[in-house]
């Protein structure tokens, strides 16, 4: 197996999640390339230490540019927030190395028009954005099912992230500032629906139909002081949306929706079937097949962990010893590095071009939400 280095920029959040799933992905998965865990870079010299040593970096640096400058290391991974995406993203793509950038793409439009264009330009790299929940297998297994066409024309697109830490004691975190994160809940949680949705049917978004954006708390403790800074994102967006194939559909993100804690769920109901997966019960894939008539037809609830049946689950572990949230993003590593090995992923991955049409679907629902009004997606460029 040739070595694949990866250098990787953010260790907290993602960055563990993204460590974790490094380590992992080549005892569970039979790979053409073996990823090697080269430098990590952070801000925290001392904290980025005791990172490294905790997850098996090689290296550390607290200038990110040391990884564009380092002719040996082929991937990068962004796992910063959102406002510096681009700049690192872009910086990467010029030095010669594949780039996998955390969701989503960019704070803002431009900033990921920027990065599909410099993605353009480098022809020989590849790039990946981690709209992770695509690899759950129970989501997987939903989007062979509609290739299989087994829900036929499709109707209706609900979707719903709903999480409640965002209440007025959560501090002022970057998250609630709109230069450093672009949007709150929107970008956060609906960024994910929105490429759930788009991946699903593999339709594109044609109008926003309306939107409404709320900000219920203005201002937020600044971290580690008494004092009060402005929160200048949203805490919920929900908004209406038709795609090109004539569904219709509704997305809702919230930060405040007590008692949910990570609800992302999304249900697409059809001529022939319905499909709906929630994240807090991931294993499940809830199937409706309108052949089965009034007489026994209803929701299945599919146990998506027997392999050779269900994607992935041949990697893990034995019919109904179920998975969670951190083997998304080892299936995710696994496809990645399948790609750049030159073989075919399980099942498609979301590269810079892709992210920047949910982007652009993102764009749509604030331009409504803020002006009140439909917004066509051909006018969002
Ligand atoms: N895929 C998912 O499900 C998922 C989940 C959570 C977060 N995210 C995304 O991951 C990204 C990071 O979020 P997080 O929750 O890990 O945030 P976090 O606050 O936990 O970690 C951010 C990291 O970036 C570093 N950082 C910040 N600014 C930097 C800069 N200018 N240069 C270098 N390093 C910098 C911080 O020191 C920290 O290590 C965001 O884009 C977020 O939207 C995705």
């Amino acid at each position: 197996m040739k070595p694949l280095y990866v250098g990787l920029i953010g260790q907290k959040f993602m960055g563990r999640a993204h460590s974790n799933a490094l380590r992992q992905v080549s005892r569970f998965f039979e790979l053409p390339a073996e990823p090697v865990m080269h430098t990590v870079a952070g801000r925290d010299a001392e904290e980025l230490d005791r990172f490294a040593r905790n997850w098996g970096w090689k290296a550390t640096t607290t200038n990110w540019r040391d990884l564009a400058a380092n002719p040996q290391i082929d991937l990068v991974d962004i796992a910063t927030p959102n406002h510096v995406h681009a700049e690192q993203a872009i910086a990467m793509l010029e030095a010669g190395k594949h780039v996998a950038c955390e969701k989503p793409l960019a704070g803002t439009l431009d900033d990921a028009r920027r990065m599909r264009d410099a993605a353009r330009k480098a022809k020989k790299q590849k790039t990946f954005v981690w709209y992770n929940y695509r690899r759950c297998p129970a989501l997987a297994f939903a989007w062979k099912l509609i290739r299989e066409k087994r829900i036929g024309r499709i109707y209706h697109v609900r979707a719903q992230y709903l999480q409640s830490w965002g209440g007025p004691d959560t501090p002022l975190l970057w998250r609630f500032k709109k230069g450093d994160a672009g949007s709150g809940a929107h970008g956060d949680l609906n960024a994910h629906i929105v490429d759930m949705a788009r991946f699903l049917t593999g339709d594109e978004v044609t109008e926003i139909h309306g939107a409404v954006s709320r900000t219920f708390i203005k201002e937020r403790t600044l971290p580690g002081t008494k004092k009060k800074g402005k929160s200048t994102v949203d805490d919920a967006v929900l908004f209406l949306a038709s795609f090109k194939g004539g569904a219709v559909a509704s997305f809702e993100a919230s930060r405040l929706a007590a008692p949910h804690q990570n609800a992302n769920s999304i249900e697409i109901n059809g001529e022939k079937g319905s499909l709906r997966f929630e994240f807090e019960n991931m294993n499940v894939l809830s199937f409706h097949d309108a052949s089965d008539g009034a007489r026994e037809g209803g929701w299945r609830r599919i146990m998506c962990t027997s392999a050779g049946n269900h994607p992935y689950a041949a990697n893990w572990w034995p019919d109904a010893h179920v998975i969670g949230y951190e083997h998304g993003f080892t299936n995710m590593y696994a496809d990645v590095l399948r790609v750049l090995g030159r073989k075919k992923p399980e099942i498609p991955l979301p590269d810079f071009a892709d992210a920047y049409e949910t982007q652009r679907v993102l764009e749509a629902a604030m331009i409504a939400a803020k002006e009140r009004r439909a917004v066509k997606l051909t006018s969002v460029r």
